[in-house]
């Protein structure tokens, strides 16, 4: 399994271009089932977990087609057609290697009427469950049983539309009821939807193939169900998680670092906590600039929360930035029951981290020393990379393999803005 050898210390300047966002793109892809015409997508990533979700589209007979993108952020080109459905069951053995292969549930029972969809099963970042998913397509008229591990879901007469009140927000399940509605007879409501940017991307996408939708990015969706859908071209949005992370980088380390391909809007929620770090952030002509230079960090307090709030998702990469910062910080994680195992490791490279239930506390200390450590999850392990980035010595980081489902070109990214890290394979 390959690793990566980071040797720390070097402030980073430059320019890193950010690619598509892994968590639009998956959902996208997803949405070729609703119809039988070409689906193209732009500025698509290269990532572990887009090639899985290709694979399992052509095992639903999608025709599907990747070419990568001239350079590092311009994003590839994916053509997927679902002209033919030849299969509606998502095998056990590809839903385990990603859990967004729970999105095909609502496409495969809108254009096909049934759906055999492995249960996802456990995650190290929590139970995850998927009872949100399953009550939205009753309620859409679905019946749906429970077999050997796999959801059985069938709607041989359509799904009728319905309003469907989540209990609490979830990313995934609106996603999905979302892509059902579009192909239901009648109006749907989505009642607390979640409100991400990838949902917005998704709603977009699925209006200009045909779709009619109102009030995306509120908590309120309605949709007006239509027979069919047709093809589009759509360009996925920039990845949020990347461009926060990788101005994090810029704040751990010290240093200037322009990340193109990207919006300022899309970390709304990080930079008022950067600034309070003392790291600059700003829009420029190419996207947004992040720098610290002189000031040692200052610690502060963060809270995730469903969007517009501060992102699960940067809460690993956060918790990096905020051990070598002067004073005492307080991370509470929200969204996920077990979303701290990135905590011990950062402990080996010398940090002081106490966790309390859903709260970590870090207090910050002069400095980090390089270590061997063990990626556990895909945010983690880019939280470990962001700590040797700024330790002393070297740090390897081994089962990589976790990186690579949501970090395109990550290595050479860094390089290029000064970073010593190069990936040993084994
Ligand atoms: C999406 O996961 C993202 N994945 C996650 O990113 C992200 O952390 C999460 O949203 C929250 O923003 C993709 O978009 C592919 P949820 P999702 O449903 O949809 C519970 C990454 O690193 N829940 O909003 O699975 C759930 O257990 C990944 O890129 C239920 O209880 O997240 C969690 O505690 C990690 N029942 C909370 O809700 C359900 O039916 C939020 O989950 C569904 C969810």
């Amino acid at each position: 399994m390959d690793r990566i050898r980071i040797r720390g210390g070097n402030r980073l300047n430059g320019e890193i271009p950010i690619s598509g966002a892994k968590n639009a793109a998956l959902p996208l892809m997803a949405a070729s089932l609703l119809t039988d015409q070409k689906l193209t997508l732009l500025n698509a990533p290269w990532l572990a977990d887009v090639g899985f979700m290709g694979e399992l589209l052509r095992s639903f007979g999608v025709e599907t087609s990747y070419s990568r993108g001239p350079a590092h952020g311009e994003g590839g080109r994916w053509e997927l057609t679902a002209r033919h459905i030849t299969n509606t069951t998502a095998e056990y053995e590809l839903v385990r290697k990603m859990r967004a292969s729970f999105l095909m549930l609502g496409p495969l029972l809108a254009r096909h009427g049934q759906a055999k969809v492995s249960l996802p099963g456990g995650c190290a970042i929590g139970a995850r469950p998927v009872d949100l998913h399953l009550k939205a397509m009753q309620v859409l008229g679905a019946e749906i049983v429970l077999e050997e591990g796999y959801v059985i879901a069938q709607a041989p007469s359509g799904l009728k539309g319905a309003s469907i009140e989540f209990p609490f927000v979830s990313v995934g399940a609106t996603e999905n009821a979302l892509m059902a509605a579009a192909l239901a007879n009648g109006e749907t409501t989505l009642v607390n939807a979640a409100r991400e940017p990838e949902i917005m991307d998704l709603g977009h996408c699925l209006m200009a193939m045909g779709a009619q939708i109102r009030g995306l990015g509120t908590s309120t969706i309605v949709i007006d169900g239509v027979d069919r859908l047709r093809g589009t071209v759509h360009a996925v949005l920039p990845d949020r998680i990347e461009t926060g992370t990788y101005a994090m980088a810029a704040a751990i380390c010290g240093g200037d670092i322009e990340l193109t391909h990207t919006s300022i809007e899309l970390i709304g929620a990080l930079v008022p906590l950067l600034e309070g770090t003392g790291t600059t952030v700003t829009t420029t002509g190419l996207g947004v600039a992040a720098s610290r230079n002189g000031e040692r960090l200052k610690s502060i307090d963060v809270q995730t929360e469903p969007y517009p709030g501060f992102p699960t998702d940067l809460q690993a990469q956060f918790m990096a930035l905020m051990t070598t910062a002067e004073g005492i910080s307080h991370i509470k994680e929200t969204i996920f029951e077990n979303r701290f195992m990135h905590v011990p490791e950062l402990s080996r490279m010398g940090a002081d981290i106490q966790v309390q239930g859903d709260t970590a506390t870090v207090r910050g200390v002069e400095k980090l020393t390089g270590a061997p450590v063990m990626a556990t999850d895909l945010r983690a392990s880019v939280s470990l990379v962001l700590a040797g980035l700024a330790a002393e010595g070297e740090t390897v980081i081994s089962r990589v393999y976790h990186l690579d489902r949501g970090f395109e070109c990550l290595e050479e990214k860094l390089s290029a803005v000064g970073a010593q890290i190069e990936r040993l394979t084994e």
